[in-house]
């Protein structure tokens, strides 16, 4: 597939080998050759993409707006939108990665020097996330161990008795316990990362994403086996054309933007370590076919064991975000048989995706740190924590004793410190991102850069994808960015 092995100067940059010396020493005299080729086969550097697209945004995010935008309609939409939008912002951002070699400050930069400053709000987007990523990662940690140990009532058996969102909001509101399974999830995470690409991210993923794979289809088996859970399914894909309309359009892209890890320099730095002879198309097809299996592999565990084994589906299925995963899902493993099994394995499903995806984002942030200012991989790490430890801390404690910093929006939502951490990103920088990557992209370089590192060898393909990153993505990106401003800052509730 691919068209070209010697990279051609991008418009004002360094070639990637002409970089190479420089980039050795930014990497602490490291070979130039581990730089641009992390990853050491095609197998790990998908699995390591899937595995950070594959997280927390799949496990409740996807199953949450599959219920309410309609089941089958809205996993329609998803799936024709991911073909197409999702694909192209794919691509080319693991094609800016590997065509530049160079983490997102770098990157942006080697493509054109005026927009350098868009690699630094590209670098704010994981500096705000994962920190808040950590605090949700411990809040998984603390379910994992409360299952296995039987505590707090989340045993098989206890059924309607236990008051599974008391459990929650007492533990997420202690100054101390969250805290500490926030430090251990994010001192995990950078772990990992402290291991390199090649040893730790690379090889970590090549372990969990099977595993994730076997769990998950395990439990989906289980469940579609249970009285009632057909019911489920047939509301999860029965197409609702009722209620399609702008909205559901509109969750599907955010979600999708979500899902795939986009426009937050995770798929740059990815694919900066990305081998030459490896085709970006493929690998991106198949990232985004493995994260869409994935989604509607949970959400076929999720909606189907919420109708067999809730009182009340409908009020369960309306609850968005944590309270879905940490309040109806740990009721419905209490009256399952053998549930408390059953939701200790969820939640290491859970850990397992989240984590995946929490070194991502990290290693974005740690391979900008090497680079430009030319820190050791350790020290860059611990340089990550200290900032982690801080901003999650904050986040944390904005459920307890910093909760009186809730702020309510003109839409009348309360936002947490961590809501508001989630907003900033996900709503407001990252389609900014998105938007302003793709006019680079389609304005500012020259035009045959991407699509040959792509391997695009069609002139359809290549009118196509042009088509998309000049017009249509970033079309859609503004609606997302304009619509979350307007429905959250400026519109009273409905
Ligand atoms: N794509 C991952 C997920 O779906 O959880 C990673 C991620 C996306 C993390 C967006 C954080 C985020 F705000």
């Amino acid at each position: 597939m691919q068209t070209e092995q010697t990279p051609v100067p991008a418009a004002g940059a360094e070639t990637a080998a002409g970089s190479a010396p420089a980039q050795a020493a930014a990497a602490g005299g490291a070979p130039a050759a581990k730089k641009h080729h992390g990853f050491t086969s095609k197998i790990g550097f998908v699995l390591a993409a899937a595995g950070s697209a594959v997280g927390l945004g799949n496990l409740w995010r996807f199953p949450y707006l599959a219920a309410k935008y309609g089941g089958g309609i809205f996993i329609l939409c998803y799936i024709i939108l991911a073909a197409t939008v999702g694909i192209t912002l794919l691509m080319l951002e693991i094609a800016i990665g590997r065509k530049t070699g160079k983490g997102v400050l770098g990157a942006f930069a080697s493509l054109n020097k005026k927009f350098k400053w868009l690699g630094f709000i590209c670098l704010a987007v994981p500096i705000i996330i994962v920190p808040y990523y950590c605090v949700i990662g411990g809040w998984v940690v603390k379910y994992i161990v409360a299952f296995f140990a039987g505590s707090a009532g989340l045993v098989e058996g206890a059924g309607a008795a236990v008051d599974t969102s008391a459990y929650f909001n007492t533990f997420i509101s202690d100054p101390w316990q969250p805290l500490i399974f926030f430090l251990i999830f994010a001192a995990a995470t950078v772990l990992v990362v402290v291991f390199g690409v090649q040893k730790g991210i690379e090889r970590i993923s090549k372990v969990l994403m099977p595993l994730l794979a076997v769990i998950s289809v395990a439990l989906m088996v289980y469940v579609l086996c249970q009285d009632g859970a057909l019911e489920g399914v047939a509301y999860l894909f029965t197409p609702d054309f009722s209620q399609f309309g702008y909205e559901t359009l509109l969750a599907a892209l955010g979600q999708l933007f979500y899902s795939l890890s986009l426009a937050m320099g995770i798929m740059i730095t990815y694919g900066s370590y990305m081998k030459k002879d490896v085709s970006v198309s493929k690998s991106s097809l198949q990232i985004a076919i493995c994260d869409s299996a994935f989604a509607i592999v949970a959400a076929t565990i999720i909606i189907p064991s919420i109708f067999a084994f809730s009182a009340d589906p409908d009020g369960a299925l309306s609850a968005s975000g944590p309270s879905l995963m940490f309040v109806q899902l740990p009721a419905v493993f209490n009256n399952l048989p053998g549930g408390r099994w059953i939701g200790a394995a969820f939640f290491i499903l859970v850990f397992f995706a989240a984590l995946t995806s929490s070194i991502s984002l990290v290693e974005a942030i740690v391979a900008v740190l090497r680079e430009n200012l030319h820190l050791k991989r350790w020290v860059a790490c611990t340089v990550v924590l200290g900032i982690v430890i801080v901003l999650g801390t904050i986040s944390s404690l904005g459920f307890g004793v910093l909760s009186g910093a809730q702020i309510t929006l003109p839409s009348g939502s309360s936002y947490t410190i961590l809501d508001m951490f989630d907003y900033l990103a996900n709503s407001i920088l990252m389609p900014i991102v998105a938007i302003l990557t793709c006019i680079l992209a389609g304005y500012f370089i020259d035009k045959n850069l991407i699509p040959d590192e792509i391997g695009l060898r069609r002139k359809a393909s290549r009118g196509y994808f042009r088509v998309m990153v000049r017009y249509i993505a970033p079309v859609c990106m503004a609606v997302i960015l304009i619509s979350g401003i307007v429905f959250n800052l400026v519109l009273p509730p409905l």
